[in-house]
């Protein structure tokens, strides 16, 4: 297993100084910026669309990490790669055809990933297990930052661990809500190697996030 890479989702970040927090955030050590992107339709909350990516852009080197929670997906995905997404995930609930969102991400040379909510099951990313880059678990209902992390999706994360390791390709296992020190220490021994977290590595103000992302890690 790789080391744990750290996604500092934006969303708690100070939506006033976006483009400082993404600096302060990359010089801290994050790994990739963790980007929630939300329509108020799939999801009960509205965020920010290709343009703030497009802005962001500039401000950092590390991969922008783009998780869509919007529906549909498909016409707004050449948008986000044209902004400058490196990784785009998005749910296989928000459309009927999701591997040819799957295709269409690809062919436009960007990194795919599938979410899966925590009441979808593991079957929903095996169709696809031969063509996805990223599995990102939700250990929260998406919509809101500062949730509790749902215990029950540690035995998916497992599981999933299996079943990539059995496909042999190199996939990223993302888990993504509630992330705090103490449920990172249990979500990468289930098997995870990348997390998201914005409470835990906001909170504080600038000058703690190296720290928190440090706490991240863990000992
Ligand atoms: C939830 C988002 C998460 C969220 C995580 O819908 O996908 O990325 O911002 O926030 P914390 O770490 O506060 O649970
Ligand atoms: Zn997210």
């Amino acid at each position: 297993q790789q080391p744990v890479r750290i996604a500092p989702s934006i969303l708690s970040a100070d939506f006033a100084a976006l483009g400082r927090d993404v600096a302060v955030i990359t010089a801290a050590g994050a790994d990739l910026i963790h980007v929630d992107v939300m329509d108020g339709h799939f999801v009960p909350n509205i965020t920010i669309g290709p343009g703030v990516v497009k802005a962001l852009r500039p401000h950092s080197h590390k991969p922008f990490d783009v998780h869509l929670m919007i529906a549909p997906v498909d016409p707004y995905v050449p948008d986000f790669v044209e902004a400058g997404a490196d990784i785009i995930s998005f749910h296989p609930e928000a459309g009927p055809h999701p591997h040819r969102t799957v295709q269409l991400i690809k062919s436009l040379g960007r990194k795919a990933g599938l979410v899966l909510n925590p009441g979808t099951p593991v079957s929903a990313v095996e169709p696809m297990i031969g063509d996805i880059d990223v599995i990102l678990v939700m250990s929260v209902n998406p919509g809101f930052g500062g949730q509790s992390f749902i215990e029950s999706q540690l035995a998916k994360i497992a599981t999933l661990r299996r079943m990539i390791d059995a496909s042999g390709r190199a996939i990223d296992l993302e888990v993504d809500g509630g992330i705090t020190p103490e449920t990172a220490r249990q979500v990468v021994a289930a098997g995870a190697d990348m997390l998201v977290a914005g409470t835990a590595v906001f909170r504080g103000g600038p000058k703690r996030y190296a720290t928190n992302i440090a706490a991240l890690r863990g000992p």
